[in-house]
C-alpha cells in the first residue's frame, strides 16, 4: 500500500478560485479590466466591467454587470452591453435619467442610460476608430437597448474615449468628460438630453509625463472642517514616463458647468498629485446618483496594472476590483489630499482576533498606531517558511511609507512587476496610523487614515505568515488585528 506523505499546506484550491480574494469583486471566470457604469438605482449598487466572456486575456470588450446591495456582497448577472460585428464596448457611465430628458422612458420609470465607446480594431482597409454611443435600459439594468440613433459623437478619431457623465445641477446640464488619449487630455461637453452633446472645453496635458490619458472623472468634495468643495478632476496614464507601470493622477480645482480652472502651484503648473502609491488602481470612476441623504463619494477601481495582468497567475478568472472606497477632501499643511477609506461597510464585516489568518483564506487586516513616528522606522513583515516575504511600514528617515514585495511570490522578476514603492508623509506628529487589508492576493494599505493609500497584488504561497514587527524599543506601538467574515 503506497502511503501519502502528509502535505505541511493547505491543499490547492481548485483552479477556478486560486488566489480568490473574498471581500473584493471578482468574476466567475474569466477576464475583467475597469468598472464602468457605476450606478445606484432602487436600492442596488450597481458595477459593470470591462468583460471578455471568451477566455482570460483582454479581447471581445463587453460590459459584464454585477449587483450589490451593501457593495461587498455581489451578483454578478448576465452581459449588459454585448461587442456586436466586432463593435466593442469600452469603458462609460451610467446615471438615472430622473426627469426623462433623453425622451427615452418608457411613461413609468425613469431610464437607466449608459454612455460608452463603440472601438472597432485597425483594419487594412482602416485605423482603429472609437465613437460614444448610448444604451438605456427600463428594468433596472438587466436589458439593454442600443440607441438607434448612435454613434452620438464621431469626430473620427482613432484615441477617444471613457465618457463619464453627471448632472450638473448649478447649469442644468449633462456633463460629459471624454480624453483624447494619445493627446494627453480630457474633453469636456454638455447636453440637456444626453443625446446631442456641445463641445466646452479642454483640460490638459498636464502632471506626470507619460503616455495615454484614460478613464477620467470629475466630481465636487468638501474640504473637511471648511465650508468649502473643491472639484477633483481624474484621470489615469497608461505609462507613466518610460517606464512600464500606469497611475492614477488628481487635480483640484473650480468648475463651473464648462471649464475646469485648477489651483496652480507656485510655478503657475496645475496642483497634482496621485491617488495611489502603489501599482494596482487604475481606470477608478465614482457611483452616480448615490441618494443625499447618504452624501457619500463612493469610487472603486481596477485592482491590477495593465502592463502585466495577462501574466497574473489567477487561474480561470483573472481581475479584481479594489475596495469600494469613500473619499474625502482634507487640508495637509498647504496642500489639498484626496483622503480615502473603505466603505464602512467593508469595515462592518471586522471583527478582532488575536492572530493572522492563512492567506488565500479569507480577508484580514492588520492595523498599527505608532505613538512617536519621529522616533525611527517601523517595519512590518509578513514571512513564510519558505522564505516569501510582504514588507510595509515607515520609513523614518525618508520619512514615507512603504511597501516591499520583492520576495512575495509569482510575478517577482517580470520586468514590469515593480517590487519597492515609496510615498511620502504628509501628516505631521503623531500618532501614525497603518491600516492593512489582506484579502488573498490583494493588499491594501491604508496609511494615517487614507492620507496615502497602496493598492497591490502580490501572489504569496498558501498557508499562514508569520508577522514580525521591527521598531524601536522605547516607540509606542499599538498592534491589532481584524478577520472578515462575509
Ligand atoms: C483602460 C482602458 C480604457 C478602455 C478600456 C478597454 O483600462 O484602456 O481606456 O475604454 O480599457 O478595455
Amino acid at each position: 500500500m503506497a502511503t501519502i506523505a502528509p502535505s505541511t499546506q493547505p491543499a490547492p484550491a481548485d483552479d477556478c478560485n486560486r488566489f480568490r480574494p473574498t471581500l473584493h469583486f471578482t468574476p466567475k471566470s474569466n477576464w475583467i479590466n475597469d468598472p464602468n457604469g457605476l450606478v445606484y438605482f432602487a436600492g442596488e449598487w450597481h458595477l459593470f466591467f470591462q468583460y471578455n466572456p471568451f477566455g482570460t486575456r483582454w479581447g471581445h470588450m463587453h460590459w459584464g454587470h454585477a449587483v450589490s446591495t451593501d457593495l461587498i456582497h455581489w451578483e454578478e448577472l448576465p452581459i449588459a452591453i454585448a461587442e456586436e460585428n466586432d463593435h466593442m464596448i469600452f469603458s462609460g457611465s451610467c446615471v438615472v435619467d430622473w426627469f426623462n430628458t433623453s425622451g427615452l422612458g418608457d411613461g413609468t420609470n425613469p431610464p437607466l442610460i449608459a454612455l460608452y465607446t463603440d472601438h472597432t480594431e485597425p483594419r487594412a482597409d482602416a485605423p482603429q476608430h472609437q465613437t460614444q454611443c448610448l444604451a438605456y435600459s427600463h428594468d433596472k439594468g438587466r436589458n439593454w437597448t442600443k440607441y438607434g440613433g448612435n454613434p452620438l459623437l464621431d469626430e473620427g478619431r482613432e484615441h477617444f474615449r471613457d465618457p463619464k457623465v453627471f448632472w450638473h445641477a448649478p447649469s442644468a446640464r449633462w456633463i460629459m468628460l471624454l480624453v483624447r488619449s494619445a493627446e494627453n487630455f480630457a474633453c469636456i461637453y454638455q447636453s440637456s438630453n444626453l443625446i446631442d452633446w456641445d463641445y466646452s472645453s479642454k483640460f490638459g496635458p498636464a502632471g506626470a509625463d507619460g503616455h495615454l490619458w484614460e478613464c477620467p472623472d470629475l466630481f465636487e468634495l468638501p474640504i473637511d472642517g471648511s465650508d468649502e468643495t473643491r472639484w477633483v478632476l481624474k484621470v489615469d496614464l497608461f505609462t507613466v514616463g518610460g517606464e512600464k507601470r500606469s497611475a492614477c493622477l488628481l487635480y483640484f480645482g473650480q468648475f463651473d458647468g464648462k471649464t475646469f480652472l485648477p489651483d496652480l502651484d507656485a510655478e503657475g503648473q496645475p496642483r497634482w498629485h496621485y491617488a495611489d502609491a502603489g501599482s494596482d488602481f487604475y481606470a477608478a470612476i465614482s457611483w452616480s446618483d448615490i441618494p443625499p441623504d447618504d452624501g457619500r463619494r463612493i469610487w472603486i477601481g481596477w485592482m491590477n496594472c495593465h502592463h502585466y495582468a495577462p501574466e497574473t497567475p489567477t487561474g480561470a478568472w483573472r481581475g479584481a476590483m479594489t475596495l469600494p472606497r469613500a473619499l474625502g477632501l482634507r487640508r495637509i499643511g498647504d496642500r489639498l489630499r484626496l483622503i480615502q477609506q473603505p466603505v464602512r461597510e467593508a469595515e462592518a464585516k471586522m471583527t478582532p482576533v488575536t492572530a493572522l489568518c492563512p492567506v488565500n483564506v479569507g480577508a484580514q487586516r492588520i492595523d498599527l498606531r505608532c505613538k512617536q513616528p519621529q522616533d525611527g522606522s517601523v517595519d512590518i513583515d509578513l514571512h513564510w517558511p519558505q522564505g516569501y516575504r510582504l514588507g510595509f511600514g515607515y520609513n523614518a528617515a525618508e520619512n514615507a511609507y512603504y511597501i516591499k514585495r520583492s520576495a512575495s511570490g509569482s510575478l517577482i522578476g517580470h520586468e514590469s512587476f515593480q517590487e519597492y514603492f515609496r510615498a511620502e508623509r504628509f501628516v505631521d506628529g503623531s500618532p501614525l496610523t497603518l491600516s492593512a487589508i489582506i484579502d488573498s492576493c490583494t493588499l491594501e494599505l491604508f496609511c494615517d487614515d487614507g492620507a496615502q493609500v497602496f493598492s497591490h497584488l502580490f501572489f504569496p504561497p498558501l498557508g499562514t505568515p508569520e508577522l514580525t514587527i521591527h521598531a524601536p524599543d522605547d516607540m509606542e506601538l499599538k498592534l491589532s488585528r481584524c478577520a472578515c467574515k462575509i
